[in-house]
């Protein structure tokens, strides 16, 4: 291990892990969540470039000018950052959402930050920038953390702990394949899923893939997503649209997918996200023809990269295949050779390689078979159950076929390493002894896989 990751995971674990070994066998991680609180609604979110720069976002009671002051770990002295102002209704309630890039960073440093606005100004916190030159980035994966209550995020917050906790790993960052809330108008399920999300986003980056729960109909204003703009920051280099025309009243703007679909690269990898909503029926044609442009020319250049894209509807699963996915953007991830796609939305946990509509047979690709493999040509799809409290029951008018599947009613969280040689996935299931118990009893791998070029 890596000496400065070392030096964060101490630190990480000094923020979070005390409590929670302080509080074990009682209630120990929900303790180590809720005494954070985060009242400032702080999420750190991937830049295009995490070695010089991290992206924050948080919120302040009143309608004041933020900031974000920053020092290198041991230092006395902050650097100070203004914020952009986003003032957005979160249901009935006005939220004075800022953001703030902090730039020209040093790779592979620990900083300590803290926000503020007027005489408001949070606890300290901190962060590590990548390496200089990264051989290897890791990140979990968490699908379908939506719940409609407190108990539910806590759930998905003691999940996400305990397999941090067990895999004795330190992520570079987190993805989230959308559905993070289950009303988007809903202010207090918003608050709830930043609170459980800081058990890692206070000191981790995050991107998402927006999900259907946090999106509204095209006829809806809510289609532009305001509240997921409002509480995260992610790069504003996806596609800018022309006027919206194909649906009678839509409410979509020209840029209301900036931030929502992006990319960014990290260690030997290149990351897209997609918003899935926008490619789902109807489909404006023209502006189809604006996103299929950006996602060729964004993924050119990386054809002998690494690519991980991330959308929260995926084209193989076991219970939601979406067509237009599987028709209009997998030709696309094939032809530049992307290797891995995350998706959530199916709440059921499967994988697959696929090629030209097909399923690849694994057991003739080498003779690791299911679980390490090496192509020229296909793309594994891995479909995330829920990271949560949310499962589906079997679907039997599915007929996709996929290359595992595990069909429990377990939460399960997807650990990705990836190196210059190969893309490792451990699959984490957090198990409890029963319902009423949410506290997770054990960890273990139910799934993993190794592509290789
Ligand atoms: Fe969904």
């Amino acid at each position: 291990m890596k000496k400065a990751v070392f030096v964060l995971l101490v630190g990480f674990g000094t923020v979070f892990f005390g409590f929670a070994f302080r509080n074990r066998g009682v209630s120990w991680m929900d303790q180590a969540l809720w005494e954070t609180k985060n009242p400032f609604r702080i999420v750190l979110c991937v830049t295009e470039d995490l070695r010089t720069s991290m992206a924050v976002n948080f919120e302040l009671k009143e309608d004041v000018p933020g900031f974000v002051e920053y020092r290198l770990s041991g230092e006395t002295l902050f650097s100070r950052s203004e914020t952009r102002e986003k003032t957005v209704r979160v249901g009935t309630t006005q939220v004075y959402f800022r953001e703030c890039d902090l730039l020209d960073l040093l790779p592979g440093t620990i900083y300590e930050y803290r926000v503020g606005g007027g005489d408001q100004v949070s606890e300290i916190y901190r962060f590590k920038t990548m390496d200089p030159d990264p051989s290897a980035v890791s990140f979990l994966v968490l699908s379908d953390p939506q719940g409609s209550d407190r108990l539910d995020y806590e759930t998905f917050a003691n999940n996400v702990l305990r397999v941090i906790n067990d895999s004795g790993k330190s992520p570079d960052l987190a993805i989230i394949t959308g559905d993070v809330v289950n009303r988007d108008e809903s202010r207090t399920q918003w608050n709830w899923f930043i609170q459980s999300l800081s058990v890692i986003a206070l000191e981790i980056p995050i991107a998402i893939s927006i999900g259907n729960h946090e999106t509204g109909s095209f006829t809806d204003p809510q289609i532009r997503s305001i509240e997921f703009s409002g509480y995260f920051h992610f790069p504003l280099n996806g596609p800018v649209y022309q006027t919206f025309d194909t649906v009678e009243g839509d409410q979509r703007l020209f840029d209301f997918d900036l931030g929502k679909t992006f990319s960014f690269d990290a260690g030997p990898a290149h990351f897209v996200a997609i918003d899935s909503e926008f490619l789902n029926n109807p489909l404006d044609e023209d502006n189809f023809g604006i996103f299929s442009q950006w996602l060729e020319t964004d993924l050119a250049p990386h054809s002998d990269d690494w690519v991980v894209a991330f959308l929260h509807r995926g084209p193989y699963s076991l219970h939601y295949d979406s067509q237009n996915v599987k028709d209009l953007v997998v030709p696309l991830l094939e032809k530049y050779g992307t290797d891995l796609v995350l998706s959530g939305h199916d709440h059921r946990y499967s994988r697959a390689v696929y090629f030209q509509d097909r399923m690849v047979d694994l057991s003739a690709l080498g003779s690791g078979g299911l679980n390490d493999y090496s192509f020229g040509e296909g793309t594994t799809y891995l479909v995330g159950n829920s990271a949560g409290v949310k499962f589906y029951d079997h679907r039997d008018d599915n007929d996709t076929q996929v290359a595992f599947r595990y069909d429990e009613k377990n939460p399960v969280i997807p650990w990705v390493e990836i190196t210059g040689s190969s893309i490792q996935v451990t699959s984490y299931m957090v198990d409890r002894s029963d319902w009423v118990t949410f506290y997770p009893d054990r960890v273990s791998v139910i799934d993993t896989f190794v592509i290789r070029p």
